[in-house]
């Protein structure tokens, strides 16, 4: 490479890519055009530029997930827009940590789920023709899980995720859609080439493709906003927490990323599930005494060893609450009571309060472990969990002993398909392995996977200093506390921090995105 080194420099405002192919070309985009319902209802017609599945790395592993999609407004509702200095939305369609590509998409919104992963395609995708009604984001748009995995992992990208992306163009935002290698892929050879760490790898890669071509693509390089659910969300807050940590240097040479900073702006993630390697002790913490769907208990002695594994982890963690929460330390004594009264109550609370007299009279006659005093709700912790009812996963929720957890994918090998991530999880293997550790790579592995690694093992200074975290209240997916532990850190180092429970709602709800495109402009602002 290096011959094209700094080809456009002379204009002044672009930086140089370590790689001829690595150039964005402005002007090989297609015009399209979709039609974006608001969250108010309001249709607006978006006349856009396409720029279609541009491999972001010059050494690509496999091009048809290394590729991003770049979507940039021209015209809103008749009205000439400029959005060469507008936010940058970098919304990854991850789920289940699988393949996701966009190289497929005829227009924004429109990745798919690669290696086996399910539908995952979403709905309402734009098409080129310049028709009405070709999409729609509506105000009350949540993704819906499908296509279960193994111990019921279920992608949940698609309705939710596209909607932040719609909006957003039509916000006048730039929206970059990455694809991402995932677990499963596996080679001619027979090896696996997208487990851990390559999806955040190339997330990273694609961050840097974007900042190396400040002034050719459209929209403020410094203001890139990242967006994903679930494991999206995971490598969402991931790619905020982790910018330019020298932990990724030698993945990202291997695969030929561009040479500039992978630090973003700001985080949203919706449900992420994350801290991997801590979530069996925070899940049996959270749900532990819940039933499954069959009504069947958990085996209640690998839960209270969990649980106590989380008890060791909460206190090393010393965060605070919230300001406002008025809670100091958290610890696996007290988190009940904060999660009840700083996310939970007041998600409920604001869910009844929008609802008319009557509608509430029937929630509340339906709900009775529920108590409204005509302003606030308040509840039990212990009515809480036996309002949510079945857990969805079955004990360790993360790190099977027989390794059939989409996890044990994740930090499978070139070579083996699923791992053991935890030293309980190795010690209980049930499938033969007969040292009963993990391997010597996955400590690093979870390192590189973990943004609470790079908020308190380390406290990386090039991380996002904005963070929008939201998660259903019914959601079982993942303990409530890992997405409270992030918020928590995050604002104990002085970071701002918005996050919200839907309430009643699951895996993957998105049930105010329009406010989430009102967060960026003021956060970018
Ligand atoms: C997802 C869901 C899970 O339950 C999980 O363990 C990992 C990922 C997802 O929907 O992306």
């Amino acid at each position: 490479g290096g011959i094209a080194l700094n080809a456009n420099a002379s204009t002044g405002n672009v930086s140089g890519s370590s790689d001829a192919s690595l150039v964005f070309d402005p002007a090989a985009y297609t015009e399209l055009t979709t039609t974006v319902t608001d969250t108010e209802g309001t249709e607006h017609a978006v006349t856009y530029h396409f720029w279609k599945a541009i491999t972001y790395v010059s050494k690509p592993v496999d091009a048809t997930y290394q590729s991003l999609n770049v979507s940039v407004p021209v015209e809103i509702d008749g009205t000439a827009v400029d959005a060469s200095n507008a936010p940058i939305l970098l919304a990854n369609s991850v789920g289940g940590y699988m393949p996701s590509s966009v190289a497929d998409a005829t227009g924004i919104g429109g990745a798919s789920m690669g290696g086996g992963a399910g539908d995952g395609a979403p709905s309402g995708a734009p098409t080129a023709s310049s028709s009405a009604g070709s999409s729609s984001a509506s105000p009350t748009a949540s993704a819906s899980a499908s296509a279960p995995g193994a111990n019921g992992n279920t992608n949940a990208t698609g309705g939710a995720m596209n909607t932040n992306q719609l909006l957003a163009l039509a916000a006048g935002y730039v929206v970059v859609e990455p694809g991402a290698r995932g677990r499963g892929l596996k080679n001619s050879d027979g090896e696996y080439y997208g487990s851990a760490p390559a999806v955040i790898v190339d997330l990273k890669a694609a961050v840097r493709y974007v900042r190396s071509n400040k002034g050719r693509i459209p929209g403020n390089v410094d203001r890139i906003v990242s967006a994903g659910t679930s494991a999206g969300g995971a490598v969402s807050t991931l790619l905020g927490a982790s910018g330019d940590s020298p932990i990724y240097a030698k993945h990202l040479k291997e695969i030929g990323a561009a040479d500039a900073s992978d630090a973003i702006f700001a985080v949203g993630a919706w449900c992420p599930i994350t801290d991997l390697e801590h979530a069996d002790g925070a899940y049996e913490w959270n749900w532990g005494t819940n039933a499954l769907s069959t009504g069947k208990q958990v085996d209640q002695t690998v839960s209270k060893d969990l649980r106590s594994q989380f008890a060791e982890y909460q206190a090393k963690l010393r965060l605070r609450g919230l300001k406002d929460s008025g809670f100091g330390t958290l610890t696996a004594r007290n988190h009940d009571e904060y999660l009840l009264k700083q996310y939970m109550e007041p998600s409920a609370t604001t869910y009844l309060a929008a609802l008319s007299d009557s509608d509430r009279e029937t929630y509340l006659a339906k709900n009775t472990f529920l108590t409204w005093d005509g302003e606030k709700a308040t509840f039990t912790w212990d009515g809480f969990l036996t309002h949510v009812g079945a857990r969805k996963k079955t004990v360790p929720a993360f790190d099977a002993f027989d390794l059939s957890a989409g996890e044990n994918n994740e930090f499978g090998s070139a070579t083996t398909a699923n791992r053991h991530f935890t030293a309980y999880g190795a010690r209980n293997d049930t499938t033969g392995l007969s040292t009963k550790r993990v391997e010597s790579d996955i400590p690093e592995l979870l390192n590189l996977m973990n943004p609470m690694y790079h908020l308190v093992e380390k406290v990386n200074g090039k991380r996002s200093r904005h963070w929008w975290i939201r998660l259903g209240t019914n959601d079982t997916d993942t303990s409530h506390v890992i997405s409270a532990n992030l918020a928590a850190r995050a604002e104990n180092l002085g970071d701002e921090v918005d996050h919200l429970y839907y309430w009643d709602e699951g895996h993957g709800a998105n049930t105010d995105p329009g406010d989430f495109i009102t967060w960026i402009a003021k956060v970018t602002g």
